[in-house]
């Protein structure tokens, strides 16, 4: 048994290579798993049939009309990187439903923390101010100058504004206040909105823990730690 064993490998390897090796030097000679070494040319957005050499043409007529890959769909919004929340377009009309709407349904994708407080103050002094004041009370260079009148005050008639009339202010504009959607982002104009909210509280910062996020009032911290 053995002894017959001695013989028949031998023999079968020297075939093996033998029937490996042809005359023709273009052709490839016998490939033992062709998918290995010849994987099919696929580029994105390019119609590429797979070699009818490897599969029935009737597979590949179909692979040759499909591309490898697919264009967005019309109105697809990209949802990538650190400004997911951003990216989204506007859910609210430009009409007065849409305004209370907004107030009663739209919440920032923010939080309120040192950081974006600041950041906010940055650009509420460069942006707001000339108009609402350095303190919100609606006193602005050009309110005073007399160009533009009558800017409700922050922390006295807008003290309750709910921070989504905020958004659909700045976004459409309101009165003789002009939408501020071109000028700023939709972070931005969130980020302006935890700085009112300050305002709103007539000017005095929350208090921040060392990582810079709000400290809960002694009360509520109590009532945390109840539950
Ligand atoms: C050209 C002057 C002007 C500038 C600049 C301006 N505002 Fe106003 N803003 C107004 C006036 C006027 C109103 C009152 C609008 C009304 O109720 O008719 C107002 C109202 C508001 C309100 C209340 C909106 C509401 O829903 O009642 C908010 C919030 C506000 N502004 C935020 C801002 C912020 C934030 C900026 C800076 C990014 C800014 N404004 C820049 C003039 C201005």
């Amino acid at each position: 048994m053995s002894k017959r064993w001695n013989i028949v490998a031998p023999v079968a390897a020297v075939m093996a290579v033998l029937t490996g090796c042809v005359t023709d030097p273009n052709s490839p000679g016998l490939e033992y798993m062709p998918d290995m070494y010849r994987s099919p040319a696929v580029e994105a957005y390019v119609d590429y049939g797979m070699d009818p050499y490897y599969v029935t043409e009737d597979v590949a007529s179909a692979q040759r009309s499909t591309p490898s890959a697919r264009v967005p769909v019309a109105g697809t919004i990209a949802f990538v990187g650190e400004n997911k929340a951003f990216g989204l377009p506007y859910a609210y009309p430009n009409t007065p439903e849409g305004y209370e709407a907004a107030g009663a349904g739209l919440v920032s994708p923010l939080m309120t923390t040192k950081a974006h407080i600041e950041r906010g103050m940055e650009i509420y002094e460069q942006m707001c101010s000339q108009c609402h004041g350095e303190e919100g009370k609606g006193d602005g260079a050009l309110s005073r100058n007399g160009h533009i009148a009558g800017i409700p005050s922050y922390s006295d008639k807008l003290k309750d504004l709910p921070v989504g009339k905020m958004y659909h202010t700045l976004t459409y504009g309101k009165g003789l206040m002009g939408s501020h959607a071109s000028q700023l982002s939709q972070k931005d104009r969130w980020l302006v909105i935890e700085y009112i909210k300050v305002l709103q509280q007539g000017g005095e910062m929350p208090e921040f823990d060392e990582a810079g996020n709000v400290v809960e009032s002694a009360a509520e911290g109590a009532m945390a730690m109840n539950n």
